[in-house]
């Protein structure tokens, strides 16, 4: 599991704009290709496991991590998770975060009785609503789960966990 050290983490990411802007959100036929791509530094991301796991359904699904945010001389161990979701329209993979963007609560799985409504996430907080992609369909939220931008390496699906991406429209 990769160190994260906030000094380093902007410069890491910064570094990483390249390999993130030529991965993109992964396509799931592209990801052997992606393989071949140039190494980049990894060392700042949470590693959500192999991606042969992660692109086996049913989607959405829960994936969990555990990074190591080192920040001066204290190192903490941060567990999390995001939302991998299939749009199935674009053939690609969504690595949402959990955090709901109206003021920053878990969205949690809907119940039974809310799917039969639409809905896949449910922020209890304040009622807000999103579907399977992430998309707000209801109650105050503004926009839609943030994503991560997916990098793969050595077959493994790595995401840099301090740096969600804001999604203005739906997928
Ligand atoms: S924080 Fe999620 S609806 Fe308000």
């Amino acid at each position: 599991m990769g160190e994260i050290n906030r000094r380093d983490f902007l410069k890491n990411a910064t570094k990483g704009t390249v390999g993130l802007v030529t991965l993109s959100i992964l396509p799931l036929g592209l990801a052997a290709c992606n393989d071949k791509e140039q190494k980049m530094d990894t060392s700042a991301m949470a590693n959500l496991g192999p991606l042969s796991e992660i692109e086996k359904g049913p989607f959405p699904k829960k994936v969990e991590y555990v990074a190591s945010i080192k920040d001066a001389w204290v190192t903490q161990e941060q567990k999390g998770f995001v939302y991998v979701a299939k749009d199935e329209v674009k053939q690609e993979l969504l690595f949402m975060s959990p955090i709901c963007t109206h003021l920053g609560c878990t969205a949690n799985d809907a119940d039974e009785q809310q799917k039969a409504e639409g809905m896949t996430f449910f922020c209890p907080c304040h009622g807000g609503e999103y579907d399977e992609l992430g998309n707000n369909i209801g109650g105050p939220p503004p926009r839609p789960l943030d994503i991560f931008q997916p990098v793969i390496q050595d077959g493994n699906v790595y995401i840099a966990v301090l740096s969600p991406i804001e999604r203005t429209s739906k997928s």
